[in-house]
């Protein structure tokens, strides 16, 4: 699919659908068009009701325009102010023209976006939602979903000749934006038997030598001798060996700072020892999403040449139960010193983390930590599959986070790291025990495990359990990995 420009008027344009986003005030909206069209247009919207509130829509035959069709898709009274609502409804749009079958739109802008956005951002944040509507995960279907697949082939902005270079400029920031999302997409969604520890190596490995990043990957041996011993003992299940990875992209010039990401690489997990039931097994191919995450961030981040150095890690294993797995009770030994008396088996992410963060803080002393992880069931109780919880010990970090994630449309929240809660994890016979003596606030109680690894470093640790996965179709994002954070990210390296 590609997104081109226009200055005609949206009469004349060739296409197979015209799809205006009107208002209540929509009889004003309508003036480019020729007097038999838009009296067509007034009696349909008087027969079917049609008031441009929010999400109506309307489809007419316009014999006297040349693209034969027209969509109205209300917005109400226009005053759309946040990014993910915009976003929404713009995806809305595209879906409904995607059921009508056609393939080439064209789209006016509305005028009163340009209140709120800027041209350049404004475009941007349309390209995304183009682009991440029509997202598919389906190479593996046949033959016959492919040939019945309706594929748009193109959008057309209609916009006045003085949008023309602001709008291009968001156009390509856009479909470099969504472009590293559907990466990290595609990874989440293949079978967990493609997304192994040594799959993602390659991936890590091809993306350096495409961008020019550099890439080290550390084996089971050199991962023993940096004294990731909770890393390993998670590892310790499964026939596949662990993988730790580490890309790095270093600006032309001198770096303005170095930000580590980190992202939760479990390729599976099964729970250990401590098994999930089958049905909480279900989608945990998943819970490498963060890990899809980092490596989305690194897909084209050579094109958008943030001033900051960037490092990725990823701590990749899986979490099986066998012979030589992880027992409920052991003691294993982080990379910072710590002992860690394993409880559960099932919280693993946060036993990989901390080696990750120690690592992180021991090695690369970065200005900034900020690690995504499908850490806690918790937080999909906490704040559902739209809203990722947020916990900081940094106020200034935080702030950038959040302000990235309002331009990015991914909504964050921020959660407490409530000190009294930490009394919870003291263990009897180590530092640390890996899961709470109670099980309220899960999430919370997760994330203080967490940061008694990052020192004094200014961290994010961002819980995606409930956003990495969409568990049913939405308008931006089909049933499936998200690639939730890859936008968030992108927008708060572009800024630093
Ligand atoms: N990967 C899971 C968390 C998860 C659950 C992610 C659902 C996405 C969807 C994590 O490793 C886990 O199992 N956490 C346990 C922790 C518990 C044993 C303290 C949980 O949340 O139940
Ligand atoms: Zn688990
Ligand atoms: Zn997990």
């Amino acid at each position: 699919m590609k997104i081109s420009l226009t200055v005609k008027e949206p009469a004349r344009v060739s296409c197979d659908l015209l799809v205006f986003l009107v208002t209540i005030s929509f009889q004003e909206e309508l003036a480019s068009f020729d007097s038999q069209t838009k009296k067509l247009i007034l009696e349909a919207a008087k027969i079917e009701n049609f008031t441009g509130e929010n999400k109506q829509n309307l489809y007419i035959d316009t014999p006297h325009n040349q693209s034969k069709k027209v969509l109205l898709y209300g917005i109400g009274n226009g005053r759309i102010e946040k990014v993910y609502d915009l976003q929404n409804t713009v995806a809305q749009a595209v879906k409904k023209a995607q059921t009508l079958r056609r393939k080439k739109i064209a789209l006016k802008i509305h005028s009163s976006f340009l209140k709120t956005f800027s041209k350049e951002t404004l475009s941007q944040i349309l390209t995304e939602a183009i682009f991440l509507s029509t997202y598919t995960f389906d190479k593996y279907k046949g033959e016959k979903h492919h040939k019945e697949k309706i594929v748009i082939e193109e959008v057309i902005f209609l916009v006045s000749p003085s949008y023309l270079s602001s709008f291009e400029k968001g156009i390509n920031l856009g479909e470099l934006f969504a472009d590293s999302t559907a990466f990290a997409r595609d990874l989440v969604n293949e079978p967990a038997a493609v997304t192994t520890p040594l799959y993602l190596t390659k991936v890590a490995q091809t993306l350096a030598k495409k961008n020019g990043l550099e890439v080290k990957i550390f084996e089971r041996e050199q991962i023993e001798k940096l004294g990731m011993g909770a890393f390993l003992g998670v590892s310790q299940g499964s026939s596949l060996p662990p993988k730790f990875i580490k890309l790095t992209y270093k600006p032309k010039g001198a770096a303005k700072a170095k930000i580590v990401l980190i992202g939760k690489g479990i390729t599976f997990d099964t729970g250990g020892l401590s098994l999930k039931p089958g049905q909480s097994m279900e989608i945990m191919k998943i819970d490498m999403a963060g890990a899809a995450t980092v490596l989305g961030v690194f897909s084209r981040l050579s094109e958008l040449k943030p001033k900051v150095t960037v490092v990725g890690l990823i701590a990749a294993c899986e979490n099986m139960p066998s012979g030589s797995a992880l027992h409920p009770g052991d003691i294993l030994k982080a990379l910072n010193g710590k002992t860690i008396e394993v409880v559960n088996t099932d919280a693993e992410g946060r036993l990989t983390l901390a080696d990750a963060l120690s690592f992180a803080v021991k090695y690369e002393k970065p200005e900034a930590i900020i690690d995504l992880a499908t850490l806690t069931g918790s937080m999909i109780t906490a704040l559902g599959q739209e809203i990722a919880g947020l916990f900081s010990n940094n106020s200034k970090l935080k702030e950038k986070m959040m302000k990235s994630a309002a331009i990015s449309g991914e909504l964050v929240w921020e959660m407490p790291l409530f000190k009294d809660y930490k009394e919870q994890l003291k263990s009897e016979i180590a530092d640390l025990r890996n899961v709470a003596t109670q099980k309220a606030a899960g999430s919370i109680t997760a994330a203080l495990f967490l940061e008694e690894f990052v020192d004094s470093s200014p961290w994010v640790h961002l819980d995606i359990a409930g956003t990495a996965y969409a568990e049913k179709n939405t308008p931006l994002c089909l049933k499936g990995g998200t690639g939730f954070g890859v936008r968030l990210l992108l927008s708060l390296l572009s800024s630093a």
